[in-house]
């Protein structure tokens, strides 16, 4: 299958899109079979691009009782820059942000990459699976090549979709809900446990990508809301900074506030991310707003973004008083988590008959 990268929010139907509406078929009669990885990697606090297009979809299929793996993908941090800054930080926000909106410890497995040396180790039978060429074609570390804060391209960058296959292989996951810009990295999994499971016999699954609907939401200043621009809502900001962002948001000189993202895309995110907050269409928010302006179609935003956020928020900062209690969480993940890689390892080198 091949696989075309769009933006998120004008997805065309993918292959990749009719295999989710299955899926998620299956997932309703029988969460049973499925286990789930997922993850991101500690950049920085999560925002409402990440909650409304990934992290509300994760803890929907936890809830439906599907055993869930999250990880913190700690050394893909390195594949963009030389040096990971504040990554120890970044890793305790990303466990806030996580605990914060829902995923529970008691049901999922969160745990950081760099502390299960036996999922790191399948790295290396997983190379051999795949070609140069193969690395080299990946539309998804060709455009963060191009993106890349680095002046050459290190060696991590170009395997870290095989590394990626080993964070989703190592617990034999066979769900990975995903944006539309993963698709290359599940591909290749796909391919690699394919391969190894008719050199070596069978031992991993093949796993499917799950894509959800992800809204495009932009930044306040009309470009994609991302972390480092400066123009996201984060989860954790407070109810003055995320009033004072979005008083400061990019709109145009129309009164009436209608829902176009075609021709009124920063008016229309915003008229989006307030209805995402109310759960209602971003049709109904416009036309309650009518002829308002601008200025009240913010404070609609303001108020239901910090109303939605605002229970978020209040759980994030009791797991924040008890930094004692989060790294008994991320300890306790982390060794379920090399548990499980063992034992996958193991099987590996009985499979490669390097069990010596
Ligand atoms: N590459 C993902 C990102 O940048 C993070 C990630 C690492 C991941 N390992 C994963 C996602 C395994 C899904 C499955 O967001």
């Amino acid at each position: 299958m091949t696989t075309t990268l769009q933006p998120t929010g004008v997805l065309g139907t993918t292959a990749a899109q009719l295999r989710s509406a299955e899926l998620e078929e299956l997932i309703t009669t029988d969460p049973g079979r499925f286990r789930i990885l997922t993850g991101d990697r500690p950049t920085g606090q999560l925002h409402l691009g990440h909650y409304f297009g990934t992290l509300h979809n994760r803890v929907r299929l936890q809830d439906l009782g599907i055993e869930t793996y999250v990880i913190i993908a700690d050394y893909q941090v390195l594949t963009d820059r030389d040096v990971a800054d504040h990554l120890s930080d970044y890793v305790e926000e990303l466990t806030l942000d996580y605990l914060a909106i829902g995923i529970d410890p008691e049901r999922s497995t969160i745990f950081t990459h760099s502390a299960v040396p036996a999922l790191n180790q399948l790295l290396l039978p997983f190379l051999s699976l795949v070609s140069v060429p193969e690395l080299e074609r990946n539309p998804t570390v060709k455009d963060e090549i191009v993106h890349s804060r680095q002046s050459s391209v290190s060696g991590l960058m170009f395997t870290y979709p095989a590394h990626q296959a080993a964070d989703i292989l190592f617990c034999k996951a066979n769900l990975v809900p995903v944006g539309q810009d993963q698709l290359p990295h599940v591909e290749i999994t796909r391919t690699i446990a394919r391969r190894f499971n008719h050199r070596y016999g069978d031992v991993f699954p093949r796993p499917d990508a799950l894509l959800s609907e992800a809204p495009l939401l932009l930044g306040t200043d009309g470009t994609k809301m991302s972390k480092s621009r400066g123009n996201a809502i984060t989860l954790a900001a407070t109810a003055d900074e995320t009033a004072r962002l979005i008083r400061g948001a990019k709109t145009d000189a129309e009164r009436s506030i209608t829902y176009d993202p075609a021709t009124r895309p920063e008016v229309s995110s915003l008229v989006l991310l307030a209805a995402l907050c109310q759960g209602r269409t971003p049709e109904q928010v416009a036309s309650d707003l009518g002829s308002a302006g601008a200025a009240a179609l913010k404070r609609t935003v303001t108020d239901s973004v910090n109303e939605f956020l605002s229970p978020i928020r209040a759980r994030r900062a009791e797991y924040a008083r008890d930094r004692g209690h989060l790294r008994r969480i991320l300890r306790a993940g982390n060794e379920q988590a090399n548990a499980v890689a063992n034992a996958t390892l193991a099987e590996v080198r009985t499979a490669m008959k390097c069990n010596y």
